[in-house]
């Protein structure tokens, strides 16, 4: 650490800290902010312009619009790339020095004001300055310091920050991300909860906010940020960043599972889901594209007596629903101005909400914003007989039809499929077995208790 200082001394006198340049490099951080800088490196946030579904996809949709799209897609995938005016269209960001693609230290710590809610509309100074949200920070020799609730994951400005990107208008006016709005409509946007993306998404701990010597012992801020999504190419952090994704994901939805015991050829079984640690809905941000489904599997001994979505990794779950009528699955579809199913933002005129798991939005049952959190699914078990049924919620960031539409195109490289995950949201998996006392009308349910909400099913 000392040579690190004394390299640093020797390139600048003190006081004169890093260029624009070097500050706009995140390697530089590493020597000072090392967590900060191996964390962020496996994050999506580092990944957003290199990741070769996204690449596929804008230069598919400039070629469809005939270059329409201009940087719509880049301005929240590269936007230090966009803001340097070093691309206007995304099809050539390998002309672009690795260092300025993706969503990087410089731009998020040079937030400066937010004027709109989607669509990135944030305002960058561009100077030297680093904003956090530390109020007492310690001179340093690389750059000045300043305080942003932009950047203090306990002010509700922080959240207006990460939202304002994290929700997508298309051109055609169609809003395909909501993830800041569902979170706005929660009960944790209130001031009483005041649980910001932040809050959620960076964890805190004790530790030091820089390799430096004289600092002092703070909270700091985990910066990997998983989600549901993981690099398909080799990158850093690969195997931390998919233990943060199973962990994350692990958090977020409770299920029960209610069956009645068999006594003639079809038996009925209840589902319950409820998202409960999501601040917005699950999934969130890109729902059109994730695939969260139900399987449920009922077994006479090992053998499989009746299934629904019981899917392998490597299968699609396109065209399920004509084998598998009572497969249950999250996530939303977007509608072209013909009102039919599409996979291109750009052609997006409208979007069909599906059945996502929701956030509350109040405590009081009374008000009408007042929601049912759980949501219960209907399966009519055919074939009698069996005497054990498992449950799982299982989740992939991306159809693996949409992966093979690309690979076909030959605009993805067909290894690529390998490498998109099918998780099992661990929590999720129940077994009942015949020995479960009934316990809830003719069901009997694991956990004991079920939801309030599980004999009444919304379907088949
Ligand atoms: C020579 C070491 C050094 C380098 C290089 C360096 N920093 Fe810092 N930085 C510090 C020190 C020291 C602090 C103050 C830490 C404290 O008070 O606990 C700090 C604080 C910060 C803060 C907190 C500001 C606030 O007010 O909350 C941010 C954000 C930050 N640095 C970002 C960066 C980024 C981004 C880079 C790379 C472009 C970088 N730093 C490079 C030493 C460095
Ligand atoms: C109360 C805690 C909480 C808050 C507040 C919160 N999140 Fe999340 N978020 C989660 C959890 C848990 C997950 C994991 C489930 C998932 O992947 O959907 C998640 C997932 C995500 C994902 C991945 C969604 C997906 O399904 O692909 C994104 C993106 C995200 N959050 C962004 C945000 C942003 C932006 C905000 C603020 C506007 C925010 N979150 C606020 C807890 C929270
Ligand atoms: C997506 C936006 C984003 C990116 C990208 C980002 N940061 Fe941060 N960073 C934040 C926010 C927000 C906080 C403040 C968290 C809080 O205290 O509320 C923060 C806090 C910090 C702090 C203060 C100490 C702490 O942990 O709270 C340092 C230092 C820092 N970041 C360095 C970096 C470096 C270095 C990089 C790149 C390697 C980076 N950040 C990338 C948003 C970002
Ligand atoms: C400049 C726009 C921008 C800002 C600002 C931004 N994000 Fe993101 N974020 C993205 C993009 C783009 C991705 C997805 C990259 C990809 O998958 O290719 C992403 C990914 C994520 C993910 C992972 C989602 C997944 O499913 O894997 C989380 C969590 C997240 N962001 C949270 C935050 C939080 C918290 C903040 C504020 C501290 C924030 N973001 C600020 C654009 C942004
Ligand atoms: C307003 C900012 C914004 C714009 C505009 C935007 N994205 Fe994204 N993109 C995001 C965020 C935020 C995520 C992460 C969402 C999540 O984790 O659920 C994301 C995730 C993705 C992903 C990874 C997850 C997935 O859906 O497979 C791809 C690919 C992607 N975007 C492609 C595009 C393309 C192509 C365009 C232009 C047609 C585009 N994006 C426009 C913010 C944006």
């Amino acid at each position: 650490m000392m040579l690190v200082m004394i390299g640093l001394l020797a390139c600048h006198s003190p006081g004169e800290g890093l260029t624009l340049e070097e500050l706009q490099d995140p390697e530089t951080c590493a020597e000072c902010h090392p967590d900060h800088h191996s964390q962020w490196s496996g994050s999506m946030h580092a990944y957003a312009s290199e990741d070769p579904i996204f690449r596929a996809l804008n230069e598919k949709g400039q070629e469809e619009t005939e270059g329409g799209l201009g940087d719509f897609c880049v301005q929240c995938h590269a936007p230090l790339a966009v803001e340097l005016g070093l691309t206007t269209d995304g099809l050539d960001l390998d002309s672009v020095p690795d260092h300025l693609r993706g969503i990087t230290c410089y731009y998020c710590h040079q937030i400066e004001s937010v004027t709109d809610d989607h669509n990135n509309p944030l305002q960058l100074a561009m100077d030297r300055t680093m904003r956090g949200a530390l109020r007492d920070p310690i001179d340093n020799e690389a750059h000045p310091t300043a305080y942003s609730a932009l950047l203090d994951r306990d002010e509700a400005e922080s959240s207006h920050a990460c939202g304002s990107c994290h929700d997508i208008v298309t051109p055609l006016g169609a809003h395909i991300e909501r993830t800041h709005l569902e979170w706005k409509d929660s009960l944790f946007s209130q001031p009483l909860f005041g649980l910001n993306c932040g809050s959620c998404h960076m964890s805190g701990r004790d530790g030091v906010a820089a390799e430096v010597e004289g600092v002092p012992l703070r909270r700091i801020h985990d910066h990997s940020m998983p989600g549901m999504d993981l690099a398909v190419t080799p990158f850093p952090e690969a195997g931390a960043q998919r233990a943060a994704v199973q962990e994350i994901l692990d958090d977020t939805v409770v299920s029960f599972l209610c069956v009645q015991p068999p006594t003639g050829d079809t038996s009925l079984a209840v589902v319950s889901l409820e998202n409960v640690a999501g601040g917005h809905y699950f999934p969130s941000g890109a729902t059109a594209d994730r695939r969260v489904w139900v399987e449920l599997v009922a077994y006479s001994g090992d053998q499989i007596v009746w299934s629904s979505g019981d899917v392998a990794a490597d299968e699609p779950l396109l065209g399920r629903e004509e084998t598998d009528p009572d497969l249950w699955r999250l996530h939303s579809t977007l509608l072209d101005v013909a009102g039919e199913p599409t996979h291109d933002f750009w052609e997006a005129a409208d979007i069909d909400y599906g059945e996502l798991l929701v956030v509350q939005t109040t405590l009081d049952p009374t008000d009408p914003t007042y929601v049912q959190t759980h949501r219960s699914h209907n399966y009519l078990i055919r074939g009698g007989g069996f005497d054990r049924v498992t449950l799982a919620v299982k989740a992939r960031p991306v159809p693996l039809d949409l992966i093979d539409s690309l690979i076909a195109e030959g605009r993805l490289a067909p290894e690529i499929r390998d490498e998109i995950p099918t998780f099992t949201l661990g929590p999720t998996m129940l077994e009942w077995t015949a020995d479960v006392p009934v316990n809830s009308g003719s069901l009997a349910c694991v956990p004991e208790a079920p939801p309030a909400s599980a004999s009444a099913g919304t379907s088949p």
